[in-house]
């Protein structure tokens, strides 16, 4: 089964707090290790950014399965592709809270310091992505 990227994005709704945070990466990391699924989710109170890495079927599963939660909404793909390999690898889901640390980050990639993923190109939210995991030690 082919290797595969996709990002979404997608709006916390009023049920997700920080403990339902803390709980989302905890399942996400057992469910992702048990799957081979790697990634990132960068986040702030207002929006989920989240890349997975996987094996087409496991990544279509697990979207699937994201997208029902009610602990977010309108949830969007925004970049998909059959990658050759992984650039996650290191995290089965590694967390990036959006801070004051990443405005810069958000500037290079769109018109405003400001995280505002529904405005990025998937090839801007991807190489965001890149630069944010330089940001996170290896599990
Ligand atoms: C923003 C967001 C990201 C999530 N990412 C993942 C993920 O990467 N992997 C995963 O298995 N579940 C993820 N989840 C959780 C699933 O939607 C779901 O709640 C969980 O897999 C259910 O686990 P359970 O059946 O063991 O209760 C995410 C949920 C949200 C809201």
């Amino acid at each position: 089964m082919p290797l595969a990227r996709l990002i979404y994005v997608s709006t916390l709704s009023e049920k997700c707090d920080a403990l339902a945070l803390q709980d989302i990466l905890t399942k996400s990391r057992e469910h992702n290790e048990e799957r081979n699924i790697t990634g990132l989710l960068s986040h702030n109170s207002e929006y989920f950014l989240q890349c997975l890495e996987g094996s087409r079927e496991e990544l279509n599963n697990t979207y699937n399965h994201i997208i029902n939660d009610s602990r977010h909404n309108n949830v969007t793909i925004i970049y998909y592709e059959e990658i050759h390999s992984r650039q996650f690898g290191d995290w089965s889901m590694g967390d990036v809270p959006q801070t004051h640390l990443t405005s810069l980050i958000n500037l290079q990639f769109s018109g405003s310091d400001e995280f505002k993923p529904y405005d990025l190109t998937g090839k801007s939210a991807y190489l965001m992505l890149l630069e944010l995991k330089q940001h996170l030690p290896s599990e």
